[in-house]
């Protein structure tokens, strides 16, 4: 199975291109910008072209939720029309799209965990060019899975896992809000169960796949102070290394908070479909933990005289 991503140094484009290459039945290609640029479409062409795909995955996107608000003609550029321009191509050469969506397609007022019939509404620019994107995506390829995820995190750039571990190790005291509920996302989850979904429909006729709008995220429900609680346990486990931590609620926070109650997914309709569950989010935050401290250490020893 040939497998294109667009983009390369992403979050979740990073962590495709650590899992698919080891994969034996898997020929695995990521390309980001300049070599294709989404919002180019000469370059989408050229890309699917050279590498004739059997599944194209779209991991490229503007993805800062709270610069969205004052950049809305960028984040529309990438989200929307880049997403549309991708579908379209795939379309043309009858090639099935992966594309990646947010729980900020929600309002993130539901009392319980989201599902895909719900209706959306989205308060944020960002989670309104992601609903731009599915609905383009969904008119221009009718071959397209699309996997709405949140709250990801991984070992390659910043994340909020990253972030809580360097302002530990600098002895900094974090207060972290306890009212906003999501599923933590280990990146390398969300890659093995989207590569998991790219052989299904790589492995039955078109008209036996269901397509459509899924919810893809680690198992579990969690708040951004439980999320640094499990960060704290796992480096204080392998590192012994301990900080101060306090529960406070988001309206403490000291900038506006373009961010949800609730945005709890729940992802029983992938599992029922393509047999895939992410695991525990506690899982992921170990694990990207443990990868992180393993990374800081062995740079440590070789920044050594
Ligand atoms: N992070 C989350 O919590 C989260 C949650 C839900 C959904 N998602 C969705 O998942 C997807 C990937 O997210 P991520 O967190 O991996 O993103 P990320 O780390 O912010 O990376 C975004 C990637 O998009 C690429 N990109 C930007 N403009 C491009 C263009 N014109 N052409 C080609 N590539 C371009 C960037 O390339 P450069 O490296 O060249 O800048 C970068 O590699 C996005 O669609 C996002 O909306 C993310």
């Amino acid at each position: 199975m040939r497998i294109l991503a667009a983009g390369w140094h992403g979050q979740i484009a990073s962590a495709f291109m650590q899992t698919a290459p080891g994969r034996e039945d898997i020929s695995a290609f990521a390309i980001g910008r300049p070599g294709l640029d989404i919002c180019e479409p000469r370059s989408v062409e050229r890309a699917l072209g050279d590498i004739r795909p059997d599944v194209l995955i779209n991991l490229a996107g503007y993805t800062e939720v709270d610069g969205a608000e004052s950049e809305p003609e960028l984040a529309f550029a990438l989200n929307s029309a880049g997403a549309r321009l991708l579908a379209e191509a795939a379309a043309r050469r009858d090639v099935p799209i992966i594309h990646i969506s947010t729980s900020y397609v929600f309002d993130g007022q539901k009392r319980s965990a989201y599902v895909e019939t719900d209706q959306t509404h989205p308060s944020t620019i960002y989670g309104k060019s992601k609903l731009a994107g599915e609905v383009e995506v969904q008119r221009a390829n009718p071959k397209h899975i699309i996997l709405r995820t949140e709250w990801i995190h991984s070992p390659f750039g910043r994340c909020f896992v990253s972030n809580i571990l360097q302002r530990a190790q600098l002895g900094m005291p974090l207060k972290v809000a306890n009212d906003q509920y999501g599923n933590p996302t280990y990146a390398p989850h969300l890659v093995d169960a989207i590569l998991e979904v790219a052989a299904y429909l790589t492995s039955r006729p078109p008209e036996d796949i269901p397509w459509g709008v899924y919810h893809a995220a680690g198992s579990g429900t969690a708040t951004w102070y439980d999320v640094a609680r499990e960060v704290l346990v796992k480096s204080e486990q392998l590192r012994g290394l301990s900080f101060s931590l306090d529960a406070i609620t988001s309206a403490e926070y000291s900038t506006p908070p373009h961010r949800s109650p609730n945005s709890e997914l729940d992802c029983s309709r992938l599992e029922q479909a393509f047999g895939v569950k992410l695991p525990a989010w506690q899982t992921g935050v170990q694990e990207c933990v443990a990868h992180l401290l393993a990374v800081d250490s062995s740079a440590s020893r070789s920044d050594s005289p």
